[in-house]
């Protein structure tokens, strides 16, 4: 772990600003990857060295490579953050270009942000996607480690699906409040990213991430009405309506079609990670218990003190 040089590319988005949290706080350097046209004030009063560049132009990344051990890449595109992103010119074109550098640069660890059970979510664009630059790695050659995490717990704050309803004492979700699936908070996987790229002992491969078991809306529900000491209600707005609004939207946005069929797949009850691998690499799987009160604390919960 001495001293290793490790670039993160997509330090400036909700994930990746944490996985160079948890880098920071050990015995390595830490660069960053950024588009010219990103904010990198926060990075730089951290020290984290900044290095232009973009996936979507490969020229860019030989100069990014010189020198690095590991690379963490966090990037997505199909979400539109920035005009001009998107599944092709990121997920698909991008990821290939860091890809093909890595293996030219000789880079002794990739560090993938993949997706929970891509290889049978052929209907998901942004799934499929990750499972097709998995086979991309594979077929390269490069050694990777392919992190595939469930839905996150905690969304960044201008996407958070539950904050509000919870804070209210009532949750509306989408679908169902039975289903479950697997959850991780955003937290807990920056560390486990970071770890991947800096313990040589974890093999190249896929890691299921999640916590113990899955949970669904009723159970985070119950956990936040425990954490709280007030009773929240959970109630669902069904699907075939919801789904019916992202389909129409999804004809004048890719972005909303893509999260309409990720919610088909997932109310499948297939999105179960098995967390025996994370386990043995990273350690003691959280609990949903654990995972929700930490949840709730972030979001400002107010906490019953006898809980
Ligand atoms: N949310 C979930 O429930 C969930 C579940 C499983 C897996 N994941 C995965 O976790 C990651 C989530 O990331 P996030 O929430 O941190 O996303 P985010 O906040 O949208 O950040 C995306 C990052 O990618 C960078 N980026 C985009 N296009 C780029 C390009 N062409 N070149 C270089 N950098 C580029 C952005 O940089 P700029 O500042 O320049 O825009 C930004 O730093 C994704 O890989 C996602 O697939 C999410």
């Amino acid at each position: 772990m001495e001293n290793k040089s490790i670039l993160v590319v997509g330090g400036t988005g909700y994930l990746g600003g944490k996985v160079i949290n948890h880098l920071l706080k050990q015995n390595v350097k830490v660069s960053a990857l950024v588009r010219a046209t990103s904010n990198t004030k926060e990075l730089e009063s951290k020290g984290v060295t900044i290095v232009v560049g973009d996936i979507s132009k490969s020229e860019t990344l030989a100069p990014a490579l010189k020198n690095i051990d590991a690379v963490i890449s966090t990037a997505i595109g199909y979400s539109n953050r920035k005009k001009g992103d998107n599944l092709k010119s990121v997920d698909d074109a991008g990821n290939r270009n860091l890809v093909d550098a890595i293996k030219e640069a000789k880079i002794k660890r990739f560090v993938f942000t993949s997706v929970l059970n891509v290889h049978q979510a052929e209907t998901v664009p942004h799934f499929w996607q990750k499972k097709l630059i998995e086979d991309y790695m594979e077929e390269k050659g490069i050694p990777f480690i392919s992190l595939r995490p469930g839905a996150f717990l905690d969304q960044s704050p201008n996407q958070d699906f539950y904050a509000g309803g919870l804070k209210k004492g009532s949750l509306r979700v989408m679908g169902s409040t039975s289903i479950k699936w697997t959850n991780i908070l955003s937290e807990d996987l920056a560390k486990y990213l970071a770890i991947a790229a800096m313990d040589e002992r974890i093999p190249n491969g896929r890691i299921d991430i999640g916590m113990n078991e899955p949970m669904n809306p009723q159970m985070l529900a119950s956990f936040a009405s425990e954490y709280s000491g007030k009773q929240i209600k959970v109630s669902a707005l069904p699907w075939s309506i919801i789904g019916s609004v992202f389909s129409f939207a999804g004809v004048f946005k890719s972005e909303m079609y893509d999260l309409k069929k990720m919610f088909d797949y997932m109310f499948t009850g297939k999105y179960v990670a098995d967390t025996s691998l994370q386990q043995k690499y990273f350690g003691e799987v959280p609990t949903v218990k654990d995972s929700v009160y930490r949840y709730c604390e972030q979001i400002g919960l107010p906490k019953n003190n006898k809980t």
